[in-house]
C-alpha cells in the first residue's frame, strides 16, 4: 500500500515539540491538523506560531504571502476524529506509554488503512508504543529535536514490526518538509540522548562538586570545542524535569551510573527551577516566547 501524504496530523500540538512540528508541516506546504486534549495549550500555540511567523519575515527567510500560505495551512483542533484526514499521523503527547498506546489504538478505528503513524518518543520503545494499535507496520519513530521548527535533525527508527516500504515514506517525507533524517536502531535515547543524557548528567555533577560555575562551563565548553550552546543553557531549554525523566528511563536500561539522576538535578527540579519553561534553571529568564524565525 502506498501512501502519498498530503494532510498531516500533529497529536499533542498545544505542547513544546508538537506546537514546532506542526510549523515545520505547515511551512513545507502540508495541511496540517493541530490536535491537542487542551484547548489552552493550542491557544498558546497559535500566538506562538503566528510570532515565530512573523520573526521569519522580519529575517527575510518567509516572504508576507509565505507565512500567511503557512498560516492558512494550520488548523487547530480538540476533536480527535478531524484527524482521521491524514495521511501522516505523528504524536507528541505525554511521554508515557500508555498514552500513545491509547491514542494510536483509538487513531486506528478512525484512520484510512493508508494513513502512517509517528511517534516523537524520546525514551520509549516504537514497538511497544506501536503494539496492539492494529496496524503495528505503519508505525514509525521520528525522532525531532527541540526547537522542532529550527533544528533538522530527525532521528527516525523503525519498530521491529515496521514495514519498510512505510518507513522509506516517512524517511522521504521528513526530506520533502526539508529535514536531515538519520536511521537509528529503536532504543532508548537513539543517537542523541544516549550520548548526551550521560553528558549533561557529568556537567550537572561537575556544578554540583563546585568545579566551576555553570556559566564557566559553558563558556568553557563553548569557547574550547565550538559548540553553539553551553550543555546548562541546553539543559535549560530541554527542561530540569525532562532530563530528570530521560535518567529515570535509561538507568534501569543501562545501569550505567552516569545516567543515574544527579541529586542537584533532583533538588533544581524540586525547587521548580525547570528551566527556560519555569523562568528559571541554571540561568534567569523572562518572556517564553519561542526561539528564532
Ligand atoms: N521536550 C523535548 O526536549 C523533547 C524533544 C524531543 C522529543 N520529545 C518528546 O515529545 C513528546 C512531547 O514532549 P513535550 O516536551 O512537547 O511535552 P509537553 O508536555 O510540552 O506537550 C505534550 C502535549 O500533549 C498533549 N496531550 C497529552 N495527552 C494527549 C492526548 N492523549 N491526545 C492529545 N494531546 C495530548 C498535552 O495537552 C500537551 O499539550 C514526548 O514524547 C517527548 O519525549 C520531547
Amino acid at each position: 500500500m502506498t501512501t502519498e501524504i498530503k494532510t498531516v496530523a500533529v497529536c499533542g500540538a498545544g505542547g513544546t515539540m508538537g506546537a514546532g512540528i506542526a510549523i515545520v508541516a505547515a511551512r513545507a506546504g502540508y495541511r496540517t491538523i493541530a490536535y491537542d486534549v487542551a484547548q489552552e495549550g493550542l491557544n498558546r500555540a497559535l500566538k506562538q506560531t503566528d510570532g515565530f511567523f512573523s520573526k521569519s519575515v522580519e529575517r527575510g527567510k518567509l516572504s508576507q504571502e509565505e507565512k500567511d500560505a503557512a498560516l492558512s495551512r494550520l488548523e487547530v483542533t480538540t476533536v480527535l476524529e478531524d484527524a482521521a484526514q491524514a495521511d501522516l499521523v505523528i504524536e507528541a503527547v505525554f511521554e508515557k506509554l500508555e498514552v500513545k498506546q491509547d491514542l494510536f489504538g483509538r487513531l486506528n478505528a478512525i484512520c484510512p488503512e493508508h494513513t502512517i503513524f509517528a511517534s516523537n518518543t524520546s525514551t520509549l520503545s516504537i514497538t511497544e508504543i506501536a503494539s496492539g494499535c492494529g496496524r503495528e507496520d505503519r508505525v514509525v519513530g521520528m525522532h525531532f529535536c527541540l526547537p522542532a521548527q529550527l533544528m533538522k535533525l530527525i532521528e527516525m527508527s523503525p519498530g521491529l514490526n515496521t514495514d519498510d516500504a512505510v518507513f522509506k515514506a516517512a524517511w522521504d517525507w521528513t526530506l520533502a518538509a526539508g529535514q536531515t533524517p538519520v536511521e537509528t536502531q529503536d532504543k532508548p535515547g537513539f543517537i542523541l540522548n544516549a550520548l548526551l543524557v550521560p553528558f549533561n548528567n557529568d556537567v550537572i555533577r561537575a556544578v554540583e562538586a563546585g568545579v566551576a560555575t555553570a556559566a564557566d562551563i559553558d563558556k568553557a565548553i563553548k569557547t574550547g570545542l565550538g559548540y553553539k550552546m553551553g550543555p546548562c543553557e541546553l539543559i535549560d531549554l530541554i527542561g530540569l524535569d525532562t532530563q530528570v525523566r530521560l535518567c529515570e528511563a535509561f538507568y534501569p536500561i543501562t545501569h550505567d551510573p552516569r545516567a543515574a539522576t544527579p541529586p542537584l538535578l533532583r533538588r533544581m527540579v524540586a525547587a521548580g527551577h525547570l528551566g527556560r519553561k519555569a523562568g528559571r534553571g541554571f540561568y534567569e529568564y523572562s518572556g517564553n516566547a519561542m526561539f528564532g524565525g
